[in-house]
Formats: structure tokens, C-alpha cells, sequence
């Protein structure tokens, strides 16, 4: 039997199916408001200006580079024109002063990175572009929200995902990397700037090929996130842009929009708000801000597992017999990863032993099968409120974008640590789809979703590679 406050920390992370009706209608309604206007505080919406979708046909040496969380990656695609690629890379921890330093010197660091990527493996090509004026091209997959004015331009609107470089807010990071490119002397040119969304719908696309119409690119791994195609004529707020950016866009009829849907219901009207959560809101540099994704993405789920347990021990309804040392990891702020979830979730034992072993991990020496139990329910009812929020953002875009009018068989890309290793995270994404009243089960059963592995890699590719076909 769990103890009845342990309970009680577990149900608070339920999701009723009324719940999820009501986030889907919220979510159509707020998206149309970004679409409409940018405000501060509102879902962003963000044009893209990628206004092609690939067909596979694709070919060609592009270059990619990726920040999207705590690594940056150097690569080059090469795109075989038959869905297919071969990619070389180089990948490299970003220092956490980095992280949180100046931007001059984060800028140069990234330079400085790329050069070590093209002295190993494109040696030749680089020495060969040097004199003349036709750089490599590459494509810049930058992940977090950007006010984009054109296909490799744009001012970062702010840090997620535990960035703070206070001096790059506002400035245009494309611009930035080139000049810190091109200060090294390296030959290249940052032909395109796009999301991991964006790249993960790219790369879904181009793999997929004419089989079937991929309409969103989900990630859900460090932070959560999606992109899809709109009508240009539905992106409202592009009135508002400047001559010059418009002319851009003359005679386009679609355009990817990344939606930035951490942001969602940043006001919270509509989303759970546990004390963990708003716990959890006070310890992050963009505090009331991507609140949607402090609920369910990777760099959040260990700890709202790791405050709930800090409280129920301090109430003593849990690991009464433990003696947890003040310095362990038990007691510090975003110490539990999240694969501690993923682990917890396939533990099959009879003994719960991984259980038992992650919580060793954090620093609970030594726990009872009850408690081992209360922590996998507790852990799952976290992954699980996860699953049924995204499932409901999902059915939200799907509604909102009518696909089901449009298509017999609807495709989402997805990518990201949780959405590949939380074991049956699509099944629970996938049971919450068929409790919404947009989706339901008939509907359900003609969606597709399929891993686009490395879609930051290859989307920057393909993004650069459409600028030129
Ligand atoms: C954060 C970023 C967003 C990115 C997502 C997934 O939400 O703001 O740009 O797509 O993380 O990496």
C-alpha cells in the first residue's frame, strides 16, 4: 500500500481526459493569437521563412552546425537525392561559462570549433574555397526562439533551456556566427538559419519522400518544441513586416512556422501548476516564461521527480529509515537526470533493482520494496502527465491545421532523449489522442509518427540546400 500523502503527490499529476479537451481548444485559440500579433508573453509562433518542403530529390555537400542544447555539433551532410545521406560530424560539450558568459567569446568558441571540424575532415575543400568567393554553404540549426526576418536572419527573442548570454538577446545570431567565421579566416557561409523543428520536419520530409505528408516536427528531448506549414496568407503578422522582408515571400504560398510551444499558456490559464512546478519555475533563468515546457520536457521531468521526493521525505512519508546525506544529490537542484524516469520505466525486476539503484544514485542508500514501488508510480505518473500534454499540444496543431480534412494519413516527425528512450512514450501519447474529442480513435489510427533521428544534423542540410535548388 502506498503511504496515503504519497498518494496524494502521485494523483496531483493526473490529467483527466475534460482536462485535455480543454487544452486542445486553448491551444488552436492561442496559436492563432501569435499568428496574429507578437507580444511578449504569447505562444510565438515564429515565421521561418523556409518556404519549401524537400522531396528527397535533395543532393549535394552541405554543412550543418547545431546548438540546441548542452552540446554543439559541426557536420557535413552529403544528400544522395534518393532520401538517403551520409554525414560526417564532430561534437563538443558546451563549457557551462560558455553557457552563460559573453557573447563574444561564445561566438568565437563556436568559430573556433567549426575550423577544428573542417581541419579533419574537409581539409581540401577548405583549403580550395579559401581565395575564392564562393564559401561552403551551411546551415545553421539554432534552437531556441529567434525573430526571424529572413532565411539567415534573425535577433534571438531569449535563452531557453538554461542558456543565459545576456549580451546575445536581441542581437542577430546568424550574423554573429558569420563574423565570428569569418574572422577566423574560415571559409563559410551561413546560407540558412532554421529551428531543430524545423530540421526535424526538413529531415522527415526528405526521407519520407512523396509516401506520405509529414504536417509536424515535434521534439521532446532537453526542451519541447514543433514546427508545421502553414498558408503565408494565415501568418497574420507578416503584414506587419518590413517592405523588404515581404518581398522575400512574393509569390510563396507556404511557409514552416515554428510554433515555440514551450511558451504555451505562459500565463498559466490552462496548464497543471503543482508547488513543484512553480518550484521548479523559480530555479530557471526564464522564469514564467516556456512554461508549457517546464511540465514536460527532458531538463525538467528528474527534478520535478526530485523535489516531490525532497518533500515527501521532509514530511517523512517516504525513505523513513534513510539516512541521506545533506551534501548527496538528493538535496541539489537539477542533479536527477531524466533518463532517471526512462530507467525506472523499464525496470521489469521483481525487486524493482534499478529503482533501487537510481535512487542509490541520488543518494538514498537504502530503500524498502514499498518505497522502491511509490517511486516508480510516482516517476510514471510525471512521465505520464508528460505524454498527455503533448498528446494534447499535438491534437491542438493537427486541429488546428484541419489535417485531417486534408489527408488520409497524417505524419509527425519526432525527435528528442524522451521521446526515444522514456519506453512507450507513443503509446501513452497515442491512448491520450484517442480520449480527445478532435482526434478520437478513428483518427488516431491514420497517424503516423516515426523517429527523424538527427533531424538538426540533416535539416540544417537540407535548409542550406534549398536555398540553392
Ligand atoms: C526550446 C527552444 C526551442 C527548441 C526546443 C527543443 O523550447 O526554445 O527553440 O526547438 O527547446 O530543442
Amino acid at each position: 500500500m502506498i503511504e496515503s500523502q504519497v498518494q496524494a503527490a502521485i494523483d496531483q499529476f493526473e490529467i483527466k481526459t475534460e482536462k485535455l479537451n480543454e487544452i486542445v481548444d486553448f491551444f488552436v485559440s492561442e496559436a492563432a493569437k501569435g499568428l496574429a500579433e507578437d507580444k511578449p508573453r504569447t505562444m510565438p509562433m515564429i515565421p521561418t521563412f523556409v518556404t519549401k518542403i524537400p522531396t528527397g530529390k535533395e543532393k549535394g555537400l552541405f554543412l550543418a552546425a547545431d546548438l540546441g542544447g548542452s552540446n554543439f555539433r559541426v557536420c557535413s551532410v552529403h544528400l544522395n537525392g534518393d532520401s538517403t545521406h551520409t554525414m560526417k560530424q564532430m561534437k563538443w560539450a558546451v563549457p557551462h561559462e560558455m553557457m552563460v558568459g559573453n557573447a563574444d567569446q561564445f561566438w568565437k568558441y563556436l568559430a573556433e570549433r567549426t575550423h577544428e571540424f573542417l581541419d579533419n575532415y574537409h581539409l581540401e575543400e577548405k583549403n580550395d574555397h579559401k581565395d575564392k568567393d564562393q564559401k561552403l554553404s551551411m546551415g545553421f540549426t539554432f534552437s531556441f526562439p529567434v525573430h526571424q526576418t529572413g532565411i539567415n536572419r534573425g535577433t534571438l527573442i531569449r535563452w531557453t533551456k538554461g542558456y543565459d548570454i545576456k549580451d546575445a538577446v536581441g542581437t542577430d545570431v546568424c550574423v554573429a556566427y558569420q563574423d565570428a567565421l569569418d574572422a577566423h579566416g574560415i571559409p563559410v557561409h551561413v546560407a540558412s538559419m532554421v529551428n531543430d523543428t524545423v530540421g526535424c520536419l526538413l529531415t522527415r520530409s526528405y526521407e519520407t519522400g512523396s509516401n506520405s505528408q509529414t504536417v509536424i516536427g515535434a521534439i521532446l528531448g532537453t526542451g519541447s518544441n514543433a514546427a508545421y506549414s502553414d498558408r503565408i496568407i494565415r501568418i497574420l503578422k507578416l503584414d506587419q513586416y518590413s517592405e523588404e522582408t515581404k518581398k522575400q515571400i512574393e509569390g510563396k504560398k507556404v511557409m514552416i512556422v515554428n510554433t515555440e510551444w514551450g511558451s504555451f499558456d505562459n500565463d498559466l490559464k490552462i496548464l497543471p501548476n503543482t508547488q513543484v512546478d512553480k518550484e521548479v519555475n523559480l530555479e530557471t533563468p526564464n522564469r514564467d516564461f516556456h512554461m508549457f515546457e517546464k511540465r514536460v520536457s527532458g531538463m525538467f521531468l528528474g527534478e520535478i521527480v526530485r523535489r516531490t521526493l525532497e518533500h515527501l521525505y521532509s514530511a517523512k512519508a517516504i525513505f523513513t529509515e534513510a539516512e541521506i546525506a545533506k551534501d548527496s544529490k538528493f538535496y541539489s537542484v537539477w542533479s536527477n537526470d531524466s533518463s532517471f524516469l526512462s530507467i525506472v520505466r523499464a525496470d521489469a525486476s521483481n525487486d524493482l533493482k534499478d529503482v533501487g539503484a537510481q535512487l542509490a544514485k541520488l543518494g538514498v542508500p537504502q530503500t524498502t520494496m514499498e518505497e522502491r514501488k511509490a517511486v516508480a508510480a510516482l516517476s510514471h505518473a510525471i512521465g505520464l502527465r508528460s505524454a498527455r500534454l503533448m498528446a494534447s499540444v499535438l491534437a491542438g496543431l493537427l486541429k488546428k491545421t484541419r489535417s485531417f480534412e486534408k489527408f488520409d494519413i497524417v505524419d509527425i516527425g519526432v525527435d528528442g532523449a524522451v521521446i526515444e528512450y522514456y519506453p512507450h512514450f507513443e503509446d501513452m501519447i497515442r491512448e491520450a489522442l484517442r480520449e480527445i474529442d478532435a482526434i478520437g480513435p478513428e483518427k488516431e489510427k491514420r497517424i503516423t509518427i516515426g523517429l527523424s533521428q538527427d533531424g538538426s544534423g540533416i535539416g540544417g542540410a537540407l535548409s542550406a540546400a534549398m536555398t540553392t535548388h
